[in-house]
């Protein structure tokens, strides 16, 4: 089995997106009983929160339906998860140092995006304070980028 987690700040808008998205293309692959997925934020804003409204709506006008409660990254989840994926630079650095405070080595921790065709080291943009385009615009990103994930971890 391997564990993947996607880490944004309140895991309410690009984390659990990811999460679903990936789940998503699990199911399509038939490989949703090998490779597991979860997501979580660095910050403690929005714990046990749905998903944004917009961020949902955005998702099912896909077809993909959200249903994660917001957590917060904790130190075990290095122990945990063979891939931790961060949204963007300053997800990542905080999830660094919280597993450096707690003397923790994760696998692999990394950002989402190096994973998309071509790599990029590029954020997923933050959506919370934009317009449904950049919702949209979001949805489009995770969705190339957990695409590369998929076929990386097909191999
Ligand atoms: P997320 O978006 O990190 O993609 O879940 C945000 C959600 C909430 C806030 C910021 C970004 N906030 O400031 O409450």
């Amino acid at each position: 089995m391997t564990k993947i987690l996607f880490v944004c700040l309140g895991n309410i808008c690009r984390s659990p997106l990811a999460e679903g998205v990936l789940r998503h293309k699990l199911v399509a692959a038939g490989l949703q009983d090998s490779i597991e997925v979860d997501s979580c934020g660095t910050s403690n804003y929005h714990i046990g929160d749905l998903p944004d409204p917009r961020t949902r709506n955005n998702a099912a006008s896909h077809g993909v339906i959200l249903t994660h409660r917001a957590r917060q990254l904790e130190p075990s989840d290095a122990d945990t998860f063979d891939y931790i994926l961060a949204m963007d630079e300053k997800n990542l650095a905080n999830s660094e140092a919280l597993f450096r405070q707690h003397g923790k080595k994760p696998k692999h921790l990394g950002l989402l995006r190096a994973f998309e065709e071509p790599p990029t080291q590029a954020a997923v943009p933050d959506p919370y304070y934009g317009s449904a385009e950049d919702f949209e615009a979001v949805y489009q990103i995770v969705d190339r980028a957990t695409e590369g994930l998929l076929r990386h971890l097909s191999k």
